[in-house]
């Protein structure tokens, strides 16, 4: 039998942490059909001339539910080697819609570019797929667009008939595949409900043996109270709980996020299954209108705050708030509401440098840390360097620079282990009968080139990405192939089952 491709001479991450090996991977129709010395032969052959060959890479924190629809060649994470993203992310979800509304508005444009008459999980895979995206999407469905659809932005806990039409709404996506439930407890609305509403909802992940996936509802003061309440929920909901992004935001909180991990730990140790992913940079970002009271604007946090992207201002994308008020005589918080305050102002997206770089060195030593770039697809103005750079940044910066993970391990956190527990089912690994998702880079010249002044640039250092066996990325340039697949949730795959 010939082959598909053989990609033949490389070092063969394979995924599971463990020492990588030289040999030759073989593809045919969309799955890997040999691995080791001397596969046969092949309609196309590659020489990989020693490079590194890793399952793709899967960006367990995304928020590209509309870039799929708006980007279907999703270019920003593909040259990063990533072949699969989890979407759905902060409670914020393409899913569920009601027929003729804005389905990006509960999202506050977060999830722009969501165009589609889709209601549901299936109806949204279908508009994807027309579109012929080149990556593969797994979905969570969203606290905060389930209680906008039923409840709209009331500020009260649901009635029994309200909480049991999110239930339903929640269980349909995961029926049609979704890996779990997400919240975003800073953001509207999903702020003002309680911890009882939350476990209520995530419990109908648990027949599915699907993930409770959380924005805490604080990353700042109350880090370690948010963490008890996430343990909680995850306990009481009897689900996996995964934490999102996680960090201790604030001067004055950093370092706590080694008393927030030994909690986590002790849940596990205790028989508990909790996860964490973190991005590797000191900076968030996020919607400009969810981080201030305009009445009492946290002047701190406008201190560190930089415009990633305004439509109301453009000529401030780029800029720090404080540079804007030095030169225009005025305070940061008065810069604050002239932009929050202007035509469109709401849509402005910052970027708030919050994080102490030993928490994100902390985060990665940690067991398990997965890799989520919580890029949000905003692609005008100038968006944080983590939509581009990731994953190269990890293996560039943390890995190869700085020795704070083997590459093997740092492969694993960004393979395997997101694959066994977001379920995607033969994805991750490097094995026969897998699917053909593979990335091949140079780990002496990966590297994230996107920087906050310049944040769209390419990586470099990636030299190949196969999607379901079809050639997505070749010498840096991205083919035709549009080969990503719409993925639903294997129940029980996470390992601790
Ligand atoms: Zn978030
Ligand atoms: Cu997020």
């Amino acid at each position: 039998m010939t082959a598909d491709i053989a990609i033949r001479n490389a070092r063969i991450l394979d995924g599971s942490g463990g020492p990588g090996f030289a040999g030759d991977v073989a593809v045919e129709r969309g799955r890997i059909v040999a691995v080791g010395a001397g596969v046969g032969a092949a309609r196309e052959e590659i020489d990989a001339g020693g490079l590194c060959l890793a399952p793709g890479f899967v960006d367990v924190h995304a928020h590209d539910d509309g870039a799929f629809i708006r980007h279907p060649d999703m270019r920003f994470k593909l040259a990063q080697g990533v072949t699969t993203c989890v979407c759905g992310n902060c409670g914020f979800s393409a899913v569920p819609a009601l027929p003729g509304a804005d389905r990006a508005a509960a999202s506050g444009g977060i999830l722009a570019g969501l165009e589609g008459d889709f209601t549901d999980l299936e109806g949204y895979f279908d508009a994807v797929l027309a579109r012929g995206p080149a990556i593969n999407n797994m979905m969570l469905v969203g606290h905060n667009t389930v209680r906008a659809q039923v409840m709209g932005f009331d500020q009260r806990a649901p009635t029994a008939g309200e909480l049991d039409r999110m239930k339903g709404l929640v269980r349909r996506a995961l029926e049609q595949g979704a890996c779990g439930f997400s919240t975003g407890l800073i953001y509207r609305p999903g702020r003002w409900s309680e911890t009882e509403e939350v476990i209520e909802l995530a419990r109908e992940a648990r027949a599915f043996g699907a993930l409770y996936a959380t924005h805490m509802r604080d990353e700042r003061d109350n880090l370690l109270g948010a963490v008890d309440e996430t343990l909680r929920i995850g306990r009481e909901a009897g689900v996996h709980a995964h934490i999102s992004h996680h960090k201790s935001a604030g001067r004055r909180n950093w370092g706590k996020v080694g008393a927030s991990l030994a909690k986590v730990d002790a849940a596990i140790a205790a028989g508990q299954r909790v996860t964490l992913d973190v991005y590797p940079y000191t900076a968030g970002s996020g919607r400009m209108i969810e981080y201030f009271d305009l009445d009492r604007v946290d002047e701190d946090l406008a201190d560190v705050m930089r415009i990633a992207t305004c439509p109301p201002f453009r000529e401030l994308e780029g800029r720090m708030v404080r540079d804007i008020a030095a030169e225009r005589g005025m305070g940061v918080a008065e810069v604050v509401r002239a932009i929050l305050t202007a035509p469109k102002g709401e849509r402005t997206l910052c970027i708030q440098f919050i994080i102490d770089e030993a928490d994100v060195e902390t985060n990665l030593r940690h067991a398990d840390m997965m890799i989520g770039s919580d890029g949000i697809p905003e692609l005008d103005g100038k968006p944080h360097p983590r939509l581009f750079g990731t994953f190269p940044r990890v293996l560039g910066e943390y890995v190869r620079r700085r020795s704070v993970l083997r590459l093997e391990e740092a492969v694993r956190r960004m393979t395997s282990i997101p694959a066994d527990t977001f379920g995607l089912a033969d994805r991750g690994r490097i094995r026969e009968g897998a699917h053909a998702d593979l990335v091949l880079f140079d780990p002496a010249a990966i590297a994230d080139l996107a920087t906050y002044d310049d944040p769209k640039r390419t990586p470099a250092g990636v030299a190949m990405v196969l999607v379901n066996g079809q050639t997505a990325l070749r010498d840096g340039e991205q083919t035709a192939a549009r080969a990503g697949r719409m993925l639903r949730y294997r129940r029980g795959a996470y390992r601790a089952d």
